[in-house]
C-alpha cells in the first residue's frame, strides 16, 4: 500500500465515524473543528515519528530472522539483507541497502530468462529508525546488480540488487539503523545497522592535517581502496603471494585493502591477520546466503564453478566493499593475481593526478560540426580502465637467480607484447567515488548523471598485469581468440615491476618473520 493511500485510509476512517454521530450543526462545527486537529496531530505525529495506521516497531536482537551469521530473512526467504550504508552523495541523500531476492521455485529454465520484472512488481519499504525514536517509511527503489535485465542461465535462483531509501531532507542525522518490508503492517524482523561516513572517517593523514592546521592547502592526495576478490584458497598456500601483492599496493599508493574471506590455510590467515592489526587490510568472514551451500565441498564447488550466481553473489559484496569506501576517492575491484602497473609514474596517486590533465579537455574542434573553436570540458570520467597484458607461467623459463622464489610477480616478468583489446569485460578499474552507483567487476554498471562511465587508460601510461597460469578458458570464443593472440605474439622480458622490488622484497621477508614469531609465540 502507498503512503499516500494509507493516508486517505486513515483520514477517511476518523472523519467518517465522526460525521455519522453529528447532526446538530452547532455540534458539527466542533466536530469539524476536531478532525482539522485530528488531522493536524496526524499530520504531525507522521512528520516526526512515522506514525500511521500499524504499530511500527523495531525488532529487538532475539526477533531478527538470521539466514547464518552474515545475512537476514525476509519474508521467508523471499529477500535477504547483508548491509546498509549511508550515502550523501547526492539530494536526497540515501541509505543504500546490499540484497538478494530469491525468485522463487522453478521461475527459470536454461532457456527461459529470468524475468527481473515479475521480482520488481513487489514493492518494498524501508523504515528508517533514527537514534532520537523517530522513524521514516520509505518506499525502496531497487537496482539490479547486473549489468543486462535479462539472464539466460539455468543457474540463477538468487539476483542481486542495491535498494536506495531517500532520506527525508528535514532529517538532520542519518538513520542509525535500517528494515526492509513488503508489508508494513506486518511485524518487521530484520534490522541493520547504517554505517555512516564523513570526513572523521578519512584515513588519519598527519601531513595534511599539520599543513591545514598551519593554513596552506596539502597538496590534492587521491585515497584509494582495493576491493581484492573474495579469497577461496581451501588448500594452496597463499601467505606468501598474498604479502607480495599487498605490498605492492601499498608501495603504489594504495590506502586500504578489503576482502572476503570463504576459505584460507592457516598461514594466509596469520598473514591476513598481521595486515589487520596494522589497519592495511581489513575483511570479513563470507557467508552464501539461504540455500546456498554453507560450507565443505558443496561451497567450494561452487564457488569454483565460474556460474552466473555465484557472479551474482560476488557483485553484492563487491559494492559492499564500494559503499564502505565512500570516504575514499578511488575504489577498484581486483584480483590476486592482477596489478595494475603505471610505466610513466611511480605510484598510482601520481598517475591519477595526470590522467585527469590529460582526459578532462577535448581538443578544440573535436567531433563538432560547425568547426568549433570553443574548447570544451569532457564529462568527468567514473572510471579509468586499464587494459590487459599476460605474464603466463609458461613464459617463465628459469629464476632470476637474485630474487627469492616465493616472489612470484616479481619472478614473473616475461609478457606477451599482446595488449588485449579495449573491451570492457577484459580491463580492471579504478573507479571514482563520486561518479559510480553500482560498481561490477570490471569497472561501473551504473553511473551518476553527467558522468562518462568508463575512460580508457592509454597503454603507454599503465598496463594491468595478469599473472596467470594459462589463458585458456575453451567455452568462450571470444577469450579463446584473445588467449591465440597472447600466445602467439612475441614474448618479451618487461621488468617495469621491478622498480618496487627492494622494498618489496624487505617487507615480504620481515613479514614472513612477524608471522613466524606470531604463530611461535601463541603456540
Ligand atoms: C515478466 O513479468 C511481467 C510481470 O509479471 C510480465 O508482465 C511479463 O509478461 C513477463 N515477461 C516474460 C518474458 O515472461
Ligand atoms: C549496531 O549498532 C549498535 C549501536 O551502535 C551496536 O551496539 C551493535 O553492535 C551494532 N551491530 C552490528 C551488527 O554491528
Ligand atoms: C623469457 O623468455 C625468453 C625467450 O623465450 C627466455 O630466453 C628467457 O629465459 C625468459 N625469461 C625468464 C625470466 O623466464
Ligand atoms: C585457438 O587455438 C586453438 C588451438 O590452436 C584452436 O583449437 C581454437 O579454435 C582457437 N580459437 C580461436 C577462437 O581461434
Amino acid at each position: 500500500m502507498s503512503e499516500k493511500s494509507k493516508d486517505q485510509l486513515c483520514r477517511g476512517s476518523v472523519s467518517d465515524s465522526y460525521m455519522a454521530q453529528q447532526s446538530d450543526s452547532y455540534k458539527s462545527w466542533y466536530a469539524a473543528g476536531a478532525v482539522v486537529l485530528l488531522a493536524a496531530v496526524y499530520t504531525w505525529l507522521l512528520h516526526e515519528f512515522g506514525w500511521f495506521t500499524c504499530v511500527l516497531l523495531a525488532p529487538t536482537p532475539d526477533e531478527i530472522t538470521w539466514s547464518n551469521s552474515n545475512w537476514q530473512e525476509i519474508e521467508e526467504g523471499s529477500l535477504f539483507i547483508l548491509s546498509a550504508y549511508e550515502d550523501r552523495r547526492f539530494q536526497p541523500h540515501y541509505v543504500r541497502i546490499m540484497g538478494m531476492e530469491s525468485l522463487g521455485p522453478a521461475q527459470q529454465t536454461k532457456d527461459q530468462p529470468v524475468n527481473v520484472s515479475a521480482i520488481e512488481e513487489h514493492e518494498l519499504t524501508c523504515v528508517l529508525w533514527y537514534d532520537n525514536g523517530k522513524r521514516d517509511v520509505v518506499a525502496a527503489e531497487r537496482r539490479t546488480m547486473h549489468k543486462q535485465r535479462t539472464i539466460y542461465d539455468g543457474s540463477i535462483t538468487y539476483m542481486a540488487y542495491l535498494y536506495s531509501c531517500p532520506i527525508p531532507a528535514a532529517r538532520e542525522t542519518p538513520p542509525s539503523r535500517v528494515s526492509l518490508t513488503f508489508d508494513v503492517c506486518e511485524r518487521i524482523t530484520n534490522v541493520v545497522n547504517v554505517t555512516s561516513y564523513g570526513p572523521s572517517k578519512k584515513l588519519h593523514d598527519p601531513d595534511q592535517e599539520r599543513d591545514s592546521a598551519a593554513g596552506r592547502t596539502a597538496p590534492p592526495s587521491d585515497k584509494i581502496a582495493l576491493c581484492l576478490k573474495p579469497l577461496n584458497f581451501p588448500t594452496k598456500d597463499i601467505a606468501l603471494r598474498l604479502a607480495e601483492w599487498i605490498e605492492i599496493q601499498r608501495l603504489q599508493g594504495v590506502d586500504v585493502i578489503f576482502t572476503y574471506v570463504y576459505d584460507v590455510t592457516d598461514t594466509a590467515m596469520v598473514v591476513l591477520r598481521q595486515y589487520q592489526q596494522r589497519n592495511i587490510v581489513d575483511f570479513v568472514i563470507a557467508m552464501l546466503p539461504d540455500r546456498l551451500p554453507g560450507n565443505g565441498k558443496a561451497r567450494e564447488k561452487f564457488l569454483r564453478r565460474t556460474s552466473m550466481q555465484l557472479q551474482l553473489t560476488e557483485k553484492v559484496v563487491l559494492n559492499d566493499c564500494f559503499y564502505r569506501h565512500l570516504a575514499y576517492d578511488y575504489v577498484s575491484v581486483i584480483d590476486l593475481d592482477e596489478v595494475i602497473v603505471p610505466r610513466q609514474h611511480h605510484t598510482l596517486t601520481e598517475m591519477l593526478d595526470n590522467l585527469r590533465d590529460v582526459t578532462v579537455t577535448v581538443p578544440k574542434n573535436a567531433g563538432v560540426a560547425d568547426g568549433g573553436g570553443e574548447s570544451q570540458l569532457a564529462p568527468p570520467c567514473a572510471s579509468y580502465c586499464f587494459r590487459q597484458s599476460m605474464f603466463l607461467d609458461e613464459f617463465h623459463q628459469q629464476d632470476h637467480d637474485d630474487i627469492p622464489e616465493y616472489l612470484h610477480v616479481m619472478q614473473h616478468t616475461n609478457r606477451s607484447m599482446y595488449v588485449l583489446t579495449k573491451n570492457e569485460l577484459s580491463v580492471k578499474s579504478l573507479c571514482s567515488t563520486r561518479g559510480v552507483i553500482v560498481l561490477g567487476n570490471h569497472g561501473p554498471y551504473q553511473v551518476a548523471t553527467g558522468y562518462k562511465d568508463r575512460c580508457y587508460v592509454n597503454r603507454k601510461m599503465a598496463l594491468l598485469h595478469h599473472y596467470r597460469n594459462s589463458c585458456n578458458i575453451i567455452h568462450n570464443i571470444q577469450r579463446s581468440s584473445e588467449c591465440n593472440k597472447t600466445k602467439s605474439d612475441t614474448i618479451q622480458e618487461d621488468n617495469m615491476i621491478w622498480k618496487y622490488l627492494d622494498p618489496v622484497r624487505q617487507r615480504v621477508e620481515q613479514m614472513a618473520f612477524d608471522c613466524w614469531q606470531s604463530r611461535e609465540n601463541s603456540a
